[in-house]
């Protein structure tokens, strides 16, 4: 496994690869790595020719500077973790390497950048988007690895894709989670052992609807969630929507769609750690 922090090398390295018609496949992070992230990398290491890694705490998707600065940040641990599952190229730039002017593009893609994280988040998935665009441009991948756990971060990336005209297979990798049910998340090695103990219910919660919204209600089910996991000491939800899995747009009775997924934020702890996760109920 090779490491680059800079374009060029990267670029010069998959040339080589290119020349002989490999396959790339591309797997964007930000590093603090886990078993959502390997699953990613085995998958794309088994489909495609070469696979790189990127791995860049991206500062323009950040819209709270204490969140970018606490994000943890473990490139050694991280790349023990990626020769183990076969990655080829790790590419670690620095902040001036990815932009060495501000990036000045603007993206928006309502309705589905413009809901959920985009309204509470404003600004992140403008930079996600700006992040991602250039990674594609610098490797030019046949397909790229995203988690579920991020949904509706797929759907963004899906939107500038079709409207970049880019070619690229966005290939979308189901959500992996600790044995107690808590999404696997960069952020969960935030969490102090309390908080720990308590994230798991958001999970449980959300199971936990699945049966109750047989016999209620989206309103009655929304309101069972948000109620269930507020009264938990220690959590705060800050949205939760029942929405089209595809248009993530609210739905109002289960039969508008064939696809319902309920999306969800939570606070936890006293920092707080901001989780998310999601529920498929069709
Ligand atoms: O999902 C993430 O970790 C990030 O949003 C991504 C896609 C690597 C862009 O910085």
């Amino acid at each position: 496994m090779k490491v680059f922090s800079r374009i060029v090398d990267v670029q010069n390295e998959l040339f080589a690869y290119r020349k002989q018609a490999k396959t790339v496949g591309l797997v964007p992070t930000m590093g603090a790595l886990h078993e959502g992230h390997a699953s990613l990398v085995r998958r794309s290491v088994a489909e495609n020719d070469v696979t790189v890694v990127s791995v860049f705490v991206n500062p323009t998707q950040f819209n709270d500077k204490n969140d970018l600065r606490n994000y943890p940040r473990t490139l050694d641990a991280d790349c023990a973790l990626l020769s183990e599952c076969g990655a080829d190229i790790v590419f670690a730039p620095s902040v001036e390497e990815m932009y060495p002017q501000p990036d000045n593009r603007y993206f928006e893609f309502p309705p589905v950048s413009t809901v959920m994280e985009g309204a509470h988040r404003p600004g992140h998935f403008n930079g996600v988007c700006q992040v991602v665009s250039r990674l594609f441009y610098i490797v030019r991948p046949d397909n790229a690895y995203f988690g579920e756990k991020d949904w509706q971060q797929i759907a963004v990336i899906k939107a500038m894709v079709s409207s970049l005209g880019l070619r690229v297979n966005i290939v979308e990798c189901p959500i992996i989670r600790d044995e107690d049910g808590l999404a696997r998340s960069s952020r969960n090695t935030l969490l102090s052992p309390d908080e720990r103990l308590i994230a798991p219910e958001i999970y449980k919660v959300l199971s936990e609807s699945i049966s109750y919204s047989a016999t209620h209600t989206v309103a009655d089910t929304h309101d069972f969630v948000v109620e269930k996991i507020n009264s938990v000491d220690g959590l705060e939800v800050e949205y939760f929507s029942i929405v089209d899995g595809d248009t993530l747009q609210d739905v109002l009775s289960w039969d508008e769609s064939e696809h319902v997924v309920g999306c969800i934020t939570v606070y936890c702890g006293k920092t707080p750690i901001r989780l998310i996760d999601h529920i498929k109920y069709k």
